[in-house]
């Protein structure tokens, strides 16, 4: 596997998703992390990545040269690319060209890394900073107009960098270069396959249940769908799915989750209704972590009563959760990175907690997820079915929750997905929140009167992993067809807006 160091800018998960893209097994780890412990997680190769800051400024973060005695091939991008000329004795320096984006890139002699590419090619750049003198040993594979040293390597050691991004899709041949590092200067070996990924999941669940009783949360959504169906094939029957009604789902998701997923699977299913529970708990909330803290915890609480309700309680020792590689590397998950929002399938649990968790998905990023859940043979339908949050519309109203809010808003939500899948244009669309502004009023000529009501926001965007994302440019024949929809449909709103704000500065939910 390898180990992508994160030096703190957007793009380490982004070269992990590439990295496994060329079938590669990959994980990021901080750039605080010591030599020793990279050493002992036995990479089999590593690669820097990019960063905000300049390699020669105070407290900027460095590489330990010790790094590159592992015999382990390494790859620098960027500031990675930089870090590495510093600590091997070359120089980086402020020459005052700086290059931003597209930058024409001319292949000098290609090496094992570039091998095989077209001598110019165009390249996204970000940096101030340029390698002036390449470490001894390294060869320099190309330059840019500006930038005589945009790219090296030393084959005796397995090192090479660039200066650019090849992990972003406006560089060319991005992902060859990615791959050439992968299989020609590391030699390693494309083997992390969607049948692999079953084949070792399941050999890692059976191993840590043995003969114990599972529980697992079905949410209606892609992730706990194929994390069941996982644990399902590797234990059958020790498995019982419990649905929780926590009251925040979209119109029909109840009957739907029942006929999808006992039909097709087999799966033994308890649902529990739990709307007055969970609005009692939620009542005088509008902080948006305070309710996703009430949420996982009532939803917990439900688990353990259903776990009471449904069988002897000593039976059922794991519960399984849905939780992905991005809700790890964001809520902290041990790595050091900053907690941006408490997912409530990682923080927000009681301590007195009864259950070890079993996460069968918590290496994956949600491309993974999809192909493992064609891989284990589910419809087509519930695979490409677009996320939802485990708090579901709890934090798509801005305000206190109420069952007449949330009636509201599923209404509007249920004609906005019904306008979407008409227009064919689902695929398109990455996730398409509908939020009201509860705490909002706005003035509206309805009929014969000015009413006071409430605006709806349309929040549609395109994204590969939710980790970045855009606005969807929806057809304006569309979005007048749910604006109007909404407005007559749906008593108390008079106003529909759609949100243009891309992810980040943004974020695809509201809360
Ligand atoms: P944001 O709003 O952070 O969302 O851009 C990124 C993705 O995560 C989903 N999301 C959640 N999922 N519990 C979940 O299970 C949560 O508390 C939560 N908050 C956001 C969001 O729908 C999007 O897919």
């Amino acid at each position: 596997h390898v180990l992508v160091v994160d030096f703190g800018a957007q793009y380490a998960q982004l070269i992990a998703r590439r990295v496994r893209e060329a079938k590669v097994y990959s994980e990021i780890v901080p750039h605080t992390m010591p030599v020793a412990q990279i050493a002992a997680k036995s990479p089999d190769a590593i690669i820097l990545s990019g960063g905000p800051q300049s390699v020669n400024a105070d407290g900027a973060p460095q590489v330990d040269p010790a790094l590159f005695e592992l015999g382990v091939p390494v790859f620098g991008i960027c500031y990675g690319f930089q870090a590495m000329a510093a600590a091997l004795g070359g120089e980086v320096a402020r020459t005052g060209q700086s290059e931003y984006g597209r930058t024409p890139t001319v292949v000098d002699a290609g090496g094992v890394l570039l091998d095989d590419l077209p001598r110019s090619f165009s390249s996204w750049m970000s940096h101030g900073d340029s390698v002036t003198r390449a470490p001894e040993g390294f060869v320099t594979l190309a330059h840019t107009a500006t930038t005589p040293i945009a790219a090296f390597e030393d084959v005796d050691r397995k090192l090479a960098g660039v200066q650019w991004h090849p992990e972003v899709l406006h560089s060319e041949h991005g992902r060859q270069i990615l791959a050439q590092f992968l299989y020609d200067v590391a030699g390693l070996t494309p083997d992390w396959t969607p049948a692999n990924i079953v084949e070792e999941s399941i050999a890692a669940i059976r191993a840590q249940v043995g003969d114990k009783q599972v529980l697992c949360a079905l949410s209606g959504g892609v992730d706990s769908a194929v994390a069941a169906t996982l644990v399902h094939r590797a234990i059958g029957d020790q498995l019982t799915c419990a649905f929780v009604d926590h009251g925040l789902l979209r119109k029909g998701e109840r009957e739907q989750v029942k006929k999808d997923f006992v039909e097709i699977t087999g799966i033994k299913l308890v649902v529990a209704d739990a709307e007055e529970q969970f609005l009692a708990a939620l009542s005088g909330v509008t902080d948006p972590e305070t309710k996703r803290k009430i949420i996982g915890r009532e939803f917990i609480r439900v688990f353990e009563q259903t776990v009471r309700d449904i069988a002897d309680e000593a039976d059922i020792e794991f519960l399984v959760q849905g939780t992905l590689y991005p809700d790890v590397v964001e809520s902290g998950g041990g790595e050091g990175a900053a907690n941006i929002k408490s997912h409530h399938n990682v923080g927000g649990l009681p301590d007195d907690l009864q259950f070890t968790l079993i996460e069968p998905l918590r290496a994956l990023f949600k491309d993974e997820v999809r192909a493992v859940g064609e891989e284990l043979g589910l419809p087509h339908d519930m695979v490409w079915r677009q996320p939802f949050p485990g708090p579901g519309l709890g934090i798509r109203i801005i305000g206190e929750v109420t069952r007449e809010r949330l009636d509201l808003l599923r209404d509007a939500d249920a004609i906005a997905r019904e306008e979407l899948a008409k227009s064919g244009l689902e695929k398109e669309v990455w996730q398409f929140p509908v939020v009201l502004l509860a705490d909002v009023r706005s003035v509206g000529v309805q009929g014969d009167g000015r009413t006071y009501g409430h605006p709806i926001v349309l929040r549609p965007v395109t994204s590969e992993d939710a980790m970045t994302a855009d606005w969807s440019r929806l057809p304006y024949d569309l979005l007048e067809k749910i604006s109007t929809r909404i407005t007559n449909e749906v008593a108390e709103v008079n106003r529909v807006v759609v949100d243009v704000t891309s992810k980040p500065p943004g974020t695809i939910e509201w809360e």
